[in-house]
């Protein structure tokens, strides 16, 4: 489904990404980890055409969409959610998640239906009900999160790019992510994300890419990348919270 051929990204004098490919199959749930800085968040700007890569392919379903621009890519079927939260402040939760359904890579539908299905994916990630309303900029953290993944979700995705959706939940919180993040998964969508808590990685991935300085130094099931010495040593081992 997503190919990453040799992609390297410089900002100025700064190597973000450095030669990393891997693949990914329909269905699959990818984590992507390593240390603050590594490249992570540009990795998944660069398939989201965010970020064009200094060199380097990224193939989606067969074409070519290395220099496709954010709105092309999210048409095709990949939507992203952002590390920082760059939501619209004046708008209404529901109206944020109503940007995402009638700017995706559904069929045209009218202002009512793509109402409707904001409201939907809202339910779908737990946000509250009674918030609907409520500008986003009188939110917190957890409900941001939740409305940019129902955003994401209402451009009906092939693939979605999850940039930690999960920091700052606590334990109980973060159970209901890892319920929320296989149910995604049911629905057929195939998932590449980002994430720090080694618990929620290690409970949904099927495989697990590592960076570290821009370079991948890992790639394996979970088990066998907490066991991998450079892992260990690059990332793993500075880690309390395992
Ligand atoms: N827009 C940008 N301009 C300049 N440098 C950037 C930009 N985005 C990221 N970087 C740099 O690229 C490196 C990787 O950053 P990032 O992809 O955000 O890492 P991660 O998400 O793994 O923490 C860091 O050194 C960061 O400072
Ligand atoms: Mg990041």
């Amino acid at each position: 489904m997503l190919s990453i051929h040799n992609v390297s990204k410089q900002f100025g004098g700064i190597t973000a990404i450095k030669d990393v490919s891997f693949e990914m199959e329909k269905g699959e749930i990818v984590g992507l980890v390593g240390p603050n800085g590594a490249g992570k968040s540009t990795l998944l700007n660069i398939v989201s055409g965010v970020y064009l890569p200094s060199s380097g392919t990224v193939i989606f379903g067969g074409e070519d969409i290395t220099y496709l621009k954010p709105n092309k890519v999210c048409k095709l079927g990949i939507a992203k959610t952002f590390q920082l939260v760059q939501s619209f402040p004046q708008l209404t939760a529901i109206q944020n998640v109503t940007v995402g359904a009638l700017f995706g890579n559904s069929e045209k539908i009218s202002m009512k239906e793509a109402e409707g299905k904001a409201e939907e994916k809202l339910e779908y990630v737990g946000y509250p009900r009674d918030k609907i309303n409520y500008p986003v900029k009188n939110l917190n953290v957890v409900e941001l999160k939740r409305i940019q993944l129902a955003r994401a979700l209402a451009t009906d995705p092939k693939l979605i790019l999850l940039d930690e959706v999960t920091t700052g939940l606590n334990p109980k919180e973060s159970n209901t992510a890892i319920s929320l993040i296989q149910k995604i998964r049911e629905s057929g969508i195939t998932i590449l994300m980002v994430e720090h808590v080694m618990r929620i990685i290690m409970n949904v991935s099927d495989r697990v890419v590592v960076l570290h300085h821009g370079k991948k130094i890992a790639e394996g099931t979970p088990e066998a990348i907490t066991k991998d010495e450079k892992v260990i040593s690059s990332y793993l081992g500075e880690k309390t919270y395992m």
